[in-house]
């Protein structure tokens, strides 16, 4: 069986049991208290080394005073350099403010996005450090620094305990000043009011800037604009398109903008040319198609993928998204999948060169239909 030596507290010693007879190992020093075990019978990792003794409470170190514990001078200067911390955060946060009036933000120009990252940034920066440092430096100067042991109790909520609370409070705001020093006590207040302001300009850019059914409306499709090819620009001879053929067809002078992805993103039609006879088209869009040939909008109506897959035996276009299927010869009604509306019709004719020209914009929204849930 193994045998043990614990020893005194401060005085263990390792000992080895061997053939019967114990060696000590040598001491381990004062306060390690560990007990190695080797046996050839009832050993086991688990076992093996144990602690001999608990820690003895070391108790509290002596309490140091700080330099702005003993010196008034020096207790004002901590005092200055918190408070201008704190006006140091107002100071980021209001830069942040006019670096975003200041940089505006322009998709088409990169300079300007780099811009608006950095000094809002850099404000933003400015206004939490300010708040964070200087309340660890008020903290660690200027409040109380005694060291104070409290012994459990149980949770009690009784009028003894909210008393006490209450009389902690204050007490606390008697040491930390909080009360008393007017200075710093204002600049974190107006450094706390501050701070998120930046954030509710962020959060605002979230949504939209104008009425999205209005947005989705407007696009560049208006009376007599040329239906060109997408991406050449080139325009569409009413004959060129054939029985089955399809194109991907973007308003004249769409290349030529300076948003050009964003209005592409909502003016990108297909044009197909069906048997007029294969076209059920209702009654008041009789005259939005020309001899077979229609034109809806390429933006898929679930949330917006663009419609790219025409099966020209069935009429059928899909949204390789989520498997919308639109059927052409029934004014673009959902068929299948979660889209909710058929795609918009672009009424169109041709103009006296044989081009084929839009009679004017979409009657409706293109796109997703989030705004009729609204
Ligand atoms: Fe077209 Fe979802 S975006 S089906």
């Amino acid at each position: 069986m193994a045998q043990h030596d614990t020893g005194a507290a401060g005085d263990a010693e390792q000992a080895v049991v061997k053939d019967g007879s114990v060696e000590r190992a040598g001491s381990t020093g004062q306060g390690s208290g560990v007990v190695a075990h080797s046996s050839s019978r009832a050993v086991s990792p688990g076992t093996a080394v144990e602690v001999s003794d608990a820690f003895v409470n070391p108790g509290l170190p002596p309490h140091r005073e700080r330099i702005t514990d003993r010196d008034p001078k020096k207790d004002k200067e901590a005092e200055r350099r918190v408070y201008t911390l704190f006006y140091a955060s107002i100071i980021g946060s209001v830069l942040a403010i006019a670096a975003y009036a200041a940089f505006p933000l322009d998709p088409s120009d990169i300079q300007t996005v780099r811009l608006n990252t950095a000094f809002l940034g850099l404000g933003i920066a400015l206004g939490l450090l300010g708040i964070g440092i200087g309340a660890v430096y008020w903290a660690k100067n200027l409040m109380r620094g005694d060291e104070l042991v409290e012994m459990r109790h149980v949770t009690r909520g009784t009028d003894e305990t909210r008393a006490k609370a209450v009389e902690v409070f204050k007490q606390g705001n008697e040491e930390s000043g909080f009360g008393r020093r007017a200075l710093i006590r204002n600049s974190l207040i107006g450094a706390l009011i501050a701070t998120p302001i930046p954030a509710i300009l962020l959060f605002r850019d979230l949504g939209p800037t104008t009425d999205p059914v209005q947005a989705l409306e407007e696009t560049m499709w208006g009376e007599g604009t040329v239906l060109t090819r997408d991406p050449t620009g080139t325009p569409i001879l009413a004959s060129e398109v054939t029985l089955g053929s399809v194109f991907h067809v973007i308003p004249e002078g769409l290349n030529d903008v300076e948003d050009r992805l964003e209005q592409k993103a909502k003016a990108a039609v297909l044009l197909m040319r069906l048997k007029p006879e294969d076209l059920n088209e209702l009654p008041e869009r009789a005259d939005w198609s020309y001899d077979g040939i229609v034109a809806y909008s390429k933006i898929c109506t679930h949330v917006g993928c663009p419609v790219a897959l025409y099966e020209q035996q069935t009429h059928h276009l899909l949204c390789p998204c989520h498997q919308s299927t639109f059927d052409v010869t029934n004014h673009c009604e959902v068929i299948f999948g979660p889209a909710k509306r058929p795609l918009p019709q672009l009424p169109i004719t041709v103009n006296a060169d044989g081009y084929l020209v839009s009679q004017r914009g979409f009657d409706e929204p293109v796109g997703p239909s989030f705004w009729e849930r609204s």
